[in-house]
């Protein structure tokens, strides 16, 4: 299986990067895949208009993905810019894309409403999108539930293509990954950074800690029984510990006499469990951004040339290029 994901450079990672997607990816690629991911530059184009803030995000997601896991032995890990092709390949499709597929996607609306400008980038960003699928073939693409549709999208663009030119595109499937971690912020509203109430993977350890002792909760008093379902902490608490220690935690919850500020103690332990290695590998990689560049390089190289035998068919199909 041809395993492909694609992650926007938009900013700090955090806890819900890492339970919703990053951990995933990091599982799959120990299965017998041959796993693809890489940093959508292009597609953060459609909203980030600033060259230095691009290099940022793009270092972000460079460190963070390969601190938590991303192993380049074992996958094709790249920048999407190192594969100019997709650009090719996003126009071929544009012109084969009905106007009403891209007006029914309601994430060009969701962005519009979250106040983007509304740049025919955006408005197209699924042809890229499905663009980056195609191009390699991919057959199984990890991706959230927003991102459904935009899979649905590729999986028509392709059958259009296929019928028109002839079978040139594997049909892709969506992988959506785990709703069960739906990973609450420090508010109790999702994790995002637009709601700014986000535990960062790679901030200093004294940030996490004031930011978990600040995690709203109820005003139950310290010897009553706490509601478990409405508690941010222990939704937390069930992303980072073993089912006998959420047991033990139940318990002490359900019985009373424990105070927030105990159950906020021990998720802050938990955390740091988790966290601690990660960010001394971050610290490691950042030292050495060559090593990480030439991770990215060569990576760029190992797609491209999937990429370029897929262009060739599509040059081919479509009559841009006489067939040899
Ligand atoms: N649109 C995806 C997101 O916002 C990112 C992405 C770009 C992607 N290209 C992709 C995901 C290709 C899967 C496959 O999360």
């Amino acid at each position: 299986m041809r395993v492909l994901s694609g992650i926007q450079p938009s900013g700090k990672l955090h806890l819900g990067n890492y339970f919703g997607a990053m951990r995933q990816y990091v599982e799959l690629q120990e299965k017998d895949n041959e796993g693809l991911y890489f940093i959508a530059n292009y597609h953060a184009l459609t909203s980030v208009n600033d060259a230095k803030t691009l290099r940022e995000y793009t270092r972000e997601i460079a460190l963070g993905y390969l601190a938590v896991g991303i192993d380049p032995e074992k996958s094709i890990f790249f920048r999407h810019s190192d594969v100019p092709e997709v650009c090719e390949l996003a126009w071929i499709l544009t012109c084969i894309t009905p106007m009403s597929l891209l007006q029914k996607c309601v994430s060009y609306k969701d962005k519009i409403s979250q106040g983007l400008a509304p740049n025919s980038g955006l408005f197209s960003y699924p042809v890229l999108q499905a663009a980056d699928i195609l191009i390699y073939q991919s057959n199984l693409v990890p991706v959230g539930q927003d991102q459904k549709q935009h899979l649905e999208v590729t999986r028509d663009i392709a059958l259009k293509f296929n019928n028109l030119y002839g079978e040139t595109f594997e049909m892709p499937e969506p992988y959506i990954l785990s709703a069960a971690a739906v990973v609450p912020g420090i508010d109790g509203e999702k994790m995002s950074k637009s709601y700014d109430n986000t535990l960062e993977l790679f901030e200093p350890a004294n940030k996490t800690k004031k930011k978990i002792m600040r995690i709203v909760t109820d005003s139950t008093p310290v010897e009553d029984p706490k509601d478990l379902d409405k508690c941010t902490i222990f939704a937390l608490l069930k992303l980072v510990t073993t089912e006998q220690e959420q047991e033990q935690w139940r318990d002490r919850y359900t019985a009373g006499g424990m105070g927030y500020g105990e159950a906020k103690k021990g998720l802050l332990e938990k955390v740091n469990l988790l966290l601690d290695p990660f960010r001394h590998r971050y610290e490691e990689l950042a030292k050495d951004m060559d090593s990480v560049e030439d991770i990215l390089t060569e990576g760029g190289k190992k797609a491209r040339r999937i990429a370029q035998e897929t262009m060739e068919r599509v040059r081919i199909a479509t009559g841009i290029m006489v067939s040899k």
